[in-house]
């Protein structure tokens, strides 16, 4: 199945936090237990996060017993708000919550007459709304093999490949961002072999990634974090392909914790690094990275390892969930429209209003496209 799907008024997500002991399935049809699960990690990844809180609010929606659209309008809203608050850096989750959110506005405006009864135009948009969480899904999908097709381009055959964190199906709706690449490459019969740095503290590299490799049949080694250095300067990794939360105006990307270290040791080594990230993660309202607000997650997460403690009780711990890489550090950003390379801002923002216009959403604010730009 997808990471997430929407089955007849119910949400269905792999619980990836089981994952790779046990593959279970949580079932979801009420919006303020999807936000817990995006919380929780139940899902994660950018994309993935994204079409979560769209179900969500299709959810929300479904089972408002609001009366009239104004009603339902502000009901949508608070669940949004719960929504969005789950998860702070990955932009993905406001990005689909106003999508959705515009689809519901827009609804608002049918001239419909009531055949049925008062509740009839609350029923359309409820109706509207689990139509373009779907398309947001579909989208996502189509939009990662559109990355993965450009991507591969930029693997050679017998290529060594170093990722971080988990970018493949499960962090996206299907098919995978920076994973989705190595998956083509390999389709496409290059011989590549991937290293996997773990990806503490979650370990999503060890847990997921390792997981999801193995099924594919790609070749792998798993590696602690602290060995990527040393791989790259015994010159044993030819390409360093990550995923993204949030790209700014100016191509800084902020990402897993980690990635920072890795741009910066593949640039000492003269190793080419690629973000690959769908235009949805590219957010051109904030000129650079340090805008960005980078979560900060329990401290359970560094003191325990699959819930064992290993550090003193009561220690002090810092624990941000992502990291911003500066954009000189990144060779190109692969998105579904073409790779973008330096200077990052007129690739990402054609990249982004060639996606807005291909898709028709020109109603759609676009996050800092105007909408002349995205006409052009
Ligand atoms: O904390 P997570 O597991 O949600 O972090 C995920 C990542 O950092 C991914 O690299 C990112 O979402 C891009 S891949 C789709």
């Amino acid at each position: 199945m997808r990471t997430i799907e929407w089955d007849d008024g119910v949400v269905k997500m792999i619980d990836q936090r089981k994952l790779p002991r046990e593959l279970v399935i949580a079932q979801f049809t009420d919006y303020r237990e999807v936000a817990r699960a995006i919380k929780e990690m139940y899902i994660r990844g950018a994309p993935a996060i994204g079409a979560a809180a769209a179900f969500g609010l299709a959810l929300c929606a479904r089972g408002s017993k609001a009366k009239t659209r104004a009603e339902l309008l502000a009901n949508l809203e608070e669940a949004a708000l719960t929504l969005r608050r789950t998860r702070p850096t990955a932009v993905n989750l406001p990005w689909a919550l106003e999508r959705m959110l515009e689809q519901a506005r827009k609804a608002q405006y049918t001239q419909a007459v009531s055949p049925v009864g008062p509740n009839y135009r609350v029923e359309q948009i409820a109706n509207a709304l689990v139509a373009e969480a779907q398309r947001i899904a579909d989208e996502d999908v189509e939009v990662n093999r559109r990355m993965a097709a450009h991507g591969a381009e930029l693997i050679e055959d017998a290529y060594n490949i170093l990722t971080h964190c988990n970018t493949g199906s499960l962090a996206t709706v299907d098919y995978g961002t920076a994973l989705g690449v190595i998956r083509t490459a390999y389709e496409q019969g290059k011989r590549i072999h991937v290293w996997v740095d773990e990806t503490r503290p979650r370990l999503q590299g060890a847990r997921l990634t390792a997981w999801e490799l193995m099924r594919y049949g790609i070749p792998m080694t798993l590696i602690a974090d602290n060995a990527a250095g040393h791989l790259m300067l015994t010159g044993q990794v030819d390409i360093v392909l990550v995923g993204a939360d949030r790209v700014a105006a100016n191509g800084d990307v902020a990402n897993k914790i980690g990635t920072y270290k890795l741009a910066v040791l593949a640039r000492e080594n003269g190793i080419p690094f690629y973000s690959v990230a769908p235009t949805s993660t590219v957010d051109l309202s904030l000129p650079s990275g340090e805008q960005i607000t980078i979560e900060e997650r329990d401290s359970a997460e560094v003191t325990q390892v699959g819930g064992v403690g290993i550090a003193p009780e009561g220690v002090p711990v810092y624990n941000p969930a992502f990291d911003v890489t500066p954009h000189r550090y990144i060779t190109g950003i692969v998105t579904e429209e073409g790779i973008v390379y330096p200077p990052f801002t007129p690739g990402l923002r054609r990249a982004k209003a060639l996606r807005y216009a291909a898709a028709s959403l020109t109603g759609y604010s676009g996050q800092g496209v105007a909408d002349e730009e995205i006409r052009a």
